[in-house]
């Protein structure tokens, strides 16, 4: 990974941006660079043990700093990952106002998120350990925050990430790792052949902004029913006001929970390759982005077209402008509190 040319952001350490490469004992690599913390390369066996990169992405640091129309490939996105509406909430009586970058709304933390920093690195066993610490008032958010994920590669082909945060005044977070899946390899043209399942019976319908409505409707005779394996183009086209809304799926799905701690939350199967993906998670939701916004004009690392829908997202997390529906579990952290959180990608064949 080369760097060196100006951001077209400011970027504070610029020099200290380098690329962790882990790998265990069945030969998956993983590489992740400490800008953005961000997931570059996830290379595994298919069912024949040929290997493919099953991460979209650029093979340089300056694709990821200039990135165009943003699509935050493989990165930790916060302070909150996901939309809050018109970038405003109030916290124990203070309304705070945000960054907005999303029309009239905050995404993923704002214009410089946590994808677009460069974090302090440290190996730790099978693993790279990176930490960034936010400022108060950083994209409108209150409270110094320190946030830090660690990677690890176990030999059961498994990708832990392990958040912990802490805050010296009460504030929101809520991150997730944004890696776009193509489990035929990236720059195949499309994620619409995979079969996905999530453990799922309700999701967070959105309006036109795709904030939540507040309703949590049954997936049941929906296009939003994964809990049994399915296409994921079969009911694409169905007309479905929801669908039109997030140009295909981009909404949020309430996991089937049945107790705190970690659980399979969705398996992306694709046929060919026979490679399966388990995403595991304390979590209680989960974002399901089919990818409606590549559009063939990026080009990933091998030189080819990321196509739309080529690659799709399930980003672990709380719902969608939480930090607004005090009837959904809680995002707010407090001085003396700890955030923590974990998710696990578990990669086979089958
Ligand atoms: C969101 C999409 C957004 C995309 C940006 C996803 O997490 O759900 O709406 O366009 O991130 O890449």
């Amino acid at each position: 990974m080369t760097c060196g040319i100006a951001p077209a952001t400011e970027v504070s350490d610029f020099d200290s941006i380098n690329l962790y490469t882990l790998t265990n004992q069945n030969n998956m690599v993983v590489k992740i660079t400490n800008y953005g913390a961000t997931i570059t390369s996830i290379i595994v066996p298919d069912r024949n043990g040929d290997m493919a990169d099953v991460a979209l992405g650029y093979d340089n640091v300056e694709g990821y700093i200039n990135a165009a129309n943003r699509p935050y490939f493989g990165s930790v996105v916060g302070r909150y990952g996901n939309r809050i509406a018109r970038g405003k909430f109030t916290l124990d009586g203070t309304e705070y106002t945000l960054a907005t970058n999303d029309g009239e709304n905050h995404l993923h933390g704002g214009q410089m998120g946590f994808d677009k920093v460069v974090w302090e690195a440290e190996r730790v066993d099978n693993g790279v350990k990176m930490t960034y610490r936010a400022r108060d008032g950083e994209e409108g958010y209150p409270g110094n925050l320190t946030l830090s994920v660690t990677y690890t590669l176990t030999n059961e082909n498994a990708i832990v990430m392990h958040y912990e945060a802490t805050t010296d005044k009460p504030t929101v977070v809520n991150v997730t790792n944004h890696t776009y899946f193509n489990l035929a390899g990236e720059g195949e043209p499309t994620i619409n052949d995979h079969i996905l399942r999530i453990d799922a019976s309700k999701f967070t319908p959105v309006d036109a902004g795709l904030i939540p409505t507040g309703e949590l409707r049954d997936v049941a005779g929906t296009p939003f029913d994964f809990r049994e394996p399915k296409l994921i183009g079969r009911d694409l086209q169905s007309n479905d006001s929801q669908l039109q809304h997030g140009l295909g799926y981009d909404h949020n799905w309430v996991l089937d929970r049945e107790k705190a701690g970690l659980e399979l939350a969705a398996t992306l199967h694709e046929a060919k390759s026979g490679r399966v993906l388990d995403v595991l998670t304390t979590e209680p939701a989960i974002q399901f982005y089919g990818g409606n916004f590549l559009d063939g004009n990026l080009i990933g690392k091998s030189g080819k077209a990321y196509q739309h829908r080529s690659g799709l997202c399930l980003e672990t997390q709380h719902s969608p402008d939480s930090p607004n529906r005090p009837e959904w579990p809680s995002t707010t952290l407090r001085p003396g509190e700890k955030y923590e959180t974990t998710t696990v990608y578990r990669f086979g064949v089958k």
